[in-house]
């Protein structure tokens, strides 16, 4: 029986005979093949679908490290900011280990499957007026003083935890893809998933991807090379202006000959409704970030046709059902009599 991260990889991860071995069964996540976009781009695409993590999101994988290291080193509390998927993961993973969760989110700004789930794993709930780099801020002022783990990805055990999903795809491949394509928001997991890649390369010998991370564009602060003050996009998962791990995402980048670029909200919108539609894949609008940014590199050239791409789909569609709602033309037919629907298939069939 597959068992989590922390059993599974356990030789990779910083693990002690005192760490507890919490899992809900997080990683192992599928490797889809997307048939109708392979052909349409010309290339062997795949999406690494984390949205199928306990709590919708690949934070599971950093959580699970992360909360059991804060457990094995004693406290009783964690807390963190979040723009909605690190705070559910937070709050399922201290329940399950018995520690409370704070988690510090901007007020507006979180999409409402994962607000539900703070709210129905339990966490402690602290909304602020302002964007995610100012929670940020907060909070890593707050674990100086008050006896809380911080579990944000400031945190080096949460990329610990998110490397293993670099492995998973090397597994599944039978070697690294010629291309990584990855949302980055706080810059964690781009981070993490390069490291990921160069542990199982010197291990186990698989070759190494280009990194190509990409940021929405009114939250493009690497791209820009500045901090962004006031962070916008639809993406609200993306949503930060001056990304923690700022610098480790540049040596990705540079180190793998790679790019960081960015994506409008159309271009977020587009592969969003792509992807669901042409190959049954619903993923959150972040994630879609990295299909978006696929498309863009096949036009420009960045991506070469035949090659094999792997797209991170962060996070589960399911998270942000208004982004979906609003997203496309809603056409939904009322219709209370049978003779009318039978009618209505027919006419729709005939046309097939
Ligand atoms: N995709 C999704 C769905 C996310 O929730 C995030 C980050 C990212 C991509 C970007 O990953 O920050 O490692 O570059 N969400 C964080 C949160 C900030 O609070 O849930 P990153």
């Amino acid at each position: 029986m597959y068992e989590g991260l922390l059993k599974q990889y356990k030789e990779y991860l910083p693990i002690t005979d005192k760490t507890p071995m919490i899992s809900l069964a997080e990683g192992n996540t599928p490797l889809i093949p997307l048939h109708s976009l392979s052909k349409e781009l010309g290339i062997n695409l795949y999406g690494k679908y984390e949205g199928l993590n306990p709590t919708g999101s690949f934070k599971d994988r950093g959580m699970v490290m992360a909360v059991a290291k804060a457990v094995e080193e004693g406290a009783k509390a964690i807390v963190c900011a979040s723009t909605g998927n690190t705070s559910a993961a937070a709050a399922a993973y201290a329940t399950r280990a018995g520690v409370k969760a704070y988690v510090v989110i901007p007020d507006g700004k979180i999409a409402m499957g994962k607000l539900a789930q703070a709210i129905i794993y339990g966490a402690d709930i602290i909304s602020i007026p302002g964007n995610f780099d100012e929670a940020l801020k907060a909070v890593r002022d707050i674990a100086k003083t008050e006896a809380v783990a911080l579990v944000n990805s400031v945190n080096p055990y949460r990329l610990e935890g998110q490397k293993t999903a670099a492995f998973e795809v090397c597994e599944q491949l039978g070697q690294a893809p010629d291309v990584l394509a990855i949302p980055v928001g706080n810059a964690g997991n781009i981070s993490a998933y390069w490291k990921g890649f160069k542990e199982w390369h010197d291990k186990k010998g698989t070759l190494l991807p280009r990194m190509h991370g990409f940021e929405a564009e009114g939250a493009a602060a690497i791209v820009k090379g500045e901090v962004i003050e006031q962070p916008e996009t639809i993406a609200t998962a993306i949503r930060i202006g001056n990304p923690a791990s700022w610098k480790l995402a540049e040596a990705a980048r540079d180190e793998s000959k790679g790019h960081i670029d960015s994506v409008t909200d159309e271009e977020i919108l587009n592969a969003y409704r792509k992807v669901a539609a042409q190959d049954g894949v619903f993923v959150e609008p972040g994630s879609a970030a990295s299909l978006a940014g696929v498309i863009q590199h096949v036009k420009n050239g960045k991506i070469k046709p035949g090659e094999t791409v792997v797209a991170v789909f962060t996070g589960n569609g399911l998270k942000d059902p208004d982004t979906a709602i609003n997203a496309t033309d809603v056409k939904i037919s009322k219709m209370s009599d049978l003779e009318e629907m039978r009618m209505h298939l027919r006419n729709g069939v005939s046309e097939l």
